[in-house]
């Protein structure tokens, strides 16, 4: 007997003038829908990220290939693996490498994957705990490794979290709090979460709209490092406050794709701009980033910013995402 599983499946249609548009909605596939891949999984858990808004509301440059299953992340149990490194049984994970969007990805009941990204879920962190980090969090533990290997101590001075009360921000600014650096949360929901955000750790917490206008080239030296998911004018205003050999660790664009600022800081100030990439993270990069963030992050705070929710309400959660009204992390028990 074929078993169905359920998954948002994201489908692209053209119009009598061939104008073409994407839907998703939840639909019963069968592991003769699943493409290549040497592990088979029972997925356990996914995640809501900015790209998962995306493709879950059909907007174009996530999905790259129709008809896909949504979810850039995936949590779940080996049920097959030609892989020497799996066997049935193991908790495993993995964010970004085309899940969600030339692969099919993790908003399903079954994926098979292909192992060479495939990571273990730190026995500590256990699988829910591993989709509510999923690619946001991932992202903001390589934000603060970079950070790190720029040999930016707490002794430096303070770092700056943009965009804080979302995904990246809020695992940023637990990771990098608990690490012993004075956060500096900048967010636009100063009222509804300025105490969440101190809860999570950050020591001052800003207005974004100091720094989403734009700004003098070179501001008053404030900032060590910067963890930054937003981009734009916001990106250029904390670079241009940035202290002398400081580092912005930059992985988003909330704000804007654009960076309307100036070489001024870089040759004035010796500023480094790291580009975050996790899609592509190699493998060993990946092993060191989960078993940093199975140590370096208070399981209790991310439970708290943690919001669970079944897989038929995952769209709902695309809009609020790309409405910013999200905060911290949403994961999915595709289960329920
Ligand atoms: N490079 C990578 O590998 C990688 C990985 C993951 C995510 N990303 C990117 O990082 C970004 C954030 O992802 P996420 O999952 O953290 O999304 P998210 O949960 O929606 O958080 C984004 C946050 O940015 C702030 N924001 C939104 N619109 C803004 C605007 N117009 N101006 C200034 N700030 C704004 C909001 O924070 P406040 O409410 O606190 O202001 C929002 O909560 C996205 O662009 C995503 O595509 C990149």
């Amino acid at each position: 007997m074929t078993t169905t599983f359920r998954a948002w499946l994201v489908e692209k249609h053209s119009d009598a003038s061939g104008t073409a548009s994407q839907t998703a909605s939840v639909s019963e596939l069968t592991d003769t829908d699943l493409m290549p891949g040497d592990v088979t999984l029972d997925v356990s858990w996914s995640s809501i990220n900015y790209k998962d808004g995306l493709a879950l509301l059909g907007r174009p440059g996530v999905v790259r290939t129709w008809p896909l299953v949504a979810g850039i992340d995936v949590v779940g149990t080996v049920t097959a693996s030609e892989s020497d490194r799996f066997s049935v049984g193991d908790e495993v994970l993995l964010n970004g490498a085309g899940l969600g969007e030339t692969h099919h990805g993790g908003l399903a009941e079954r994926a098979r994957v292909d192992s060479a990204s495939l990571v273990r879920v730190p026995g500590s962190l256990g699988a829910r705990r591993a989709a509510a980090i999923g690619t946001a969090g991932f992202t903001a533990m390589l934000s603060v490794l970079a950070v790190e290997r720029h040999g930016v101590t707490p002794a430096d001075g303070p770092v700056l979290v943009t965009g804080a009360a979302g995904g990246v921000g809020s695992i940023a600014v637990a990771l990098l709090s608990r690490l012993g650096f004075d956060v500096v949360a900048s967010t636009g929901r100063v009222d509804s979460k300025g105490d969440f955000l101190r809860r999570l750790g950050a020591a001052t917490v800003i207005d974004r709209a100091e720094l989403s206008e734009p700004g003098k080239p070179l501001q008053s030296q404030t900032y060590a490092a910067i963890v930054d998911p937003v981009g734009s004018h916001t990106l250029v205003n904390a670079i241009a406050r940035l202290n002398y050999g400081g580092i912005a660790a930059a992985s988003g664009m909330a704000q804007g794709i654009d960076l309307p600022g100036s070489v001024v800081p870089f040759i004035l100030r010796g500023i480094t701009l790291a580009g975050i990439n996790s899609v592509d993270a190699p493998l060993p990069l990946r092993e060191e980033a989960w078993s940093r963030l199975a140590t370096d992050l208070d399981p209790e705070l991310l439970d708290g910013l943690t919001t669970e929710i079944p897989l038929d309400q995952a769209q709902a959660a695309a809009v609020a995402i790309l409405d910013g009204q999200l905060s911290g992390r949403t994961v999915v028990d595709v289960r329920a």
